[in-house]
């Protein structure tokens, strides 16, 4: 199967209808990051107040898992450690030993009968908990997240959301469920919880620049590790233990780290790209550790009003490196990046805005100070993951437009039922995407991959 083609069968829905429809919820969603309350009485997985202590469960132990429940734990809630769940027993042990010696047992109540290895494990690991965490590559990220609102709780959940077209229409409807529910669900797309882009992007949707009419985004950096192939690792475990190079698991960086950047961009915009347009590649990572996907893309995110998003993101050491986002009105510019810095000028270049929050809180920190403080108050505050989802989507696309070198527009994107999941998760199974005879494994070349 050539997992790099979309599928032309590709229902095409009224697009005046789905545009307004995107508009109104970004307008919507931009409210609800801001922290506007919904609802102080959740229908579902409602934390009873008072002294109680919040039960958290931690899926995914890697680097941001374990970054994540220590957040939560920080927090001036009463919470507690009651569940576990990863992959690999020395990922959750690891975890586990960190976190222990950080917050002690009564915080790390972990049992061993608590702890689930395996693909299985989340669903068992979420039923003692009220609030979930989320933190596994994105490729199991729909599942996790349709289980644990399936479960009634509450949630935290690492960007990105999906790695596929069939992965982000489960996140969307499941983020209507979860709506439905009133459960909170705040995801980490960080700079929503970042004060620099909260103030200046207000002031962009406030008008001061006028309208916003083109655009550069960057996560332009030096790449991520490498977990080289043991004796006796299944295919499986290979993969999973390298998940960044596989797109089943990662998307490609465009998705995995771009879309911070991406979701910047749209949330200037206040709405998603109608198309995409651009090209990439695999320069320098070419080699057996590097598995499927590019080290470059640089795309036009192209919006309804013409407004053009110039994006850009590469893995190369060497070369000036940027992770950061400009744009252009009619009446002035603005430079945003994630060190809490922001500036806004006039096109004389007269500076009107100059921000250093050298003492900004952690956006890390804040997303589950404002988690906890809704769900310790019975309050539903939260529900970033239709943002999430079309931002993550909007990254697909920008995958998909240089994976193939076409124009990709947003509803056939969004439409495509190629699903890159393995149709059996056990270690003896086998991924859709298999090494070649000399151990690289096969990629997109744009140009010559259709992939509508
Ligand atoms: N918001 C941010 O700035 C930020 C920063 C880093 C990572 N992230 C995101 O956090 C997520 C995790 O990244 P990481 O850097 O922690 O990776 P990691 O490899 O350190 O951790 C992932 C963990 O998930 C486990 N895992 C994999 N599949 C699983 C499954 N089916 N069930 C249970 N556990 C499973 C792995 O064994 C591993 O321990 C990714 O989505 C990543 O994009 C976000």
């Amino acid at each position: 199967m050539n997992l790099y083609l979309i599928s032309k069968n590709i229902p095409m829905n009224n697009k005046n209808n789905e545009l307004n429809e995107r508009r109104d919820f970004i307008k919507t969603s931009a409210i609800l990051t801001g922290g506007a309350l919904l609802s102080s009485i959740p229908l579902a997985g409602a934390y009873a107040s008072g002294s109680d202590t919040i039960k958290i469960a931690l899926i995914g132990c890697g680097s941001r898992g374990t970054g994540a429940a220590f957040q939560a734990l920080s927090t001036k809630f009463n919470l507690k450690l009651v569940a576990m769940a990863d992959a690999f027993p020395d990922k959750l042990e690891k975890s586990h030993k960190s976190l222990l010696a950080k917050f002690g047992a009564e915080k790390i109540s972990v049992p061993e009968d608590k702890k689930f290895t395996g693909f299985d494990g989340y669903k068992s690991a979420m039923e003692d908990a009220d609030v979930v965490l989320l933190c596994t590559p994105p490729g199991f990220r729909p599942v996790h997240f349709a289980e644990a609102v399936k479960q009634n709780k509450q949630i935290f959940m690492e960007k990105p959301v999906a790695t596929d077209s069939p992965g982000i229409r489960s996140v969307l409807a499941t983020a209507e469920e979860a709506k439905r529910k009133k459960l909170n669900v705040v995801v980490g797309l960080q700079r929503h919880y970042q004060k620099n882009y909260r103030e200046l992007i207000k002031r962009v949707h406030q008008g001061e620049l006028g309208d916003i009419i083109s655009g550069q985004v960057y996560w332009n950096s030096g790449g991520v590790w490498v977990n080289p192939r043991q004796p006796n690792q299944t295919e499986m475990e290979y993969q999973m233990r390298n998940w960044y190079y596989f797109n089943w698991l990662c998307g490609d960086h465009i998705v995995e780290q771009h879309v911070h950047n991406i979701d910047v961009a749209n949330w200037v915009k206040n709405k998603y790209p109608v198309s995409a347009y651009g090209a990439g590649g695999r320069f320098l990572r070419t080699g057996k550790d590097y598995g499927e996907i590019f080290d470059n893309h640089s795309i036009e995110f192209v919006y309804d009003d013409g407004t053009v998003i110039s994006s850009q993101c590469r893995h190369f050491t060497g070369g000036a490196n940027r992770v950061d986002e400009s744009f252009q009105g009619t009446k002035g510019k603005i430079f945003l990046d994630s060190s809490n810095r922001g500036k806004i000028w006039d096109h004389k270049g007269k500076v009107l805005v100059n921000y250093e929050g050298k003492n900004d809180a952690n956006p890390y920190q804040t997303e589950h100070d404002e988690l906890f403080a809704a769900i310790t108050a019975n309050q539903y505050k939260f529900a970033d993951a239709e943002n999430a989802a079309k931002s993550t989507m909007t990254a697909i696309m920008g995958r998909y437009a240089s994976y193939s070198g076409d124009v990709i527009k947003w509803d056939d994107a969004l439409n495509s039922n190629i699903n890159l999941m393995p149709d059996r998760l056990a270690w003896d199974a086998l991924p859709k995407i298999l090494p070649n005879f000399d151990g690289t494994y096969p990629h997109a070349i744009p140009g010559v991959t259709k992939v509508i």
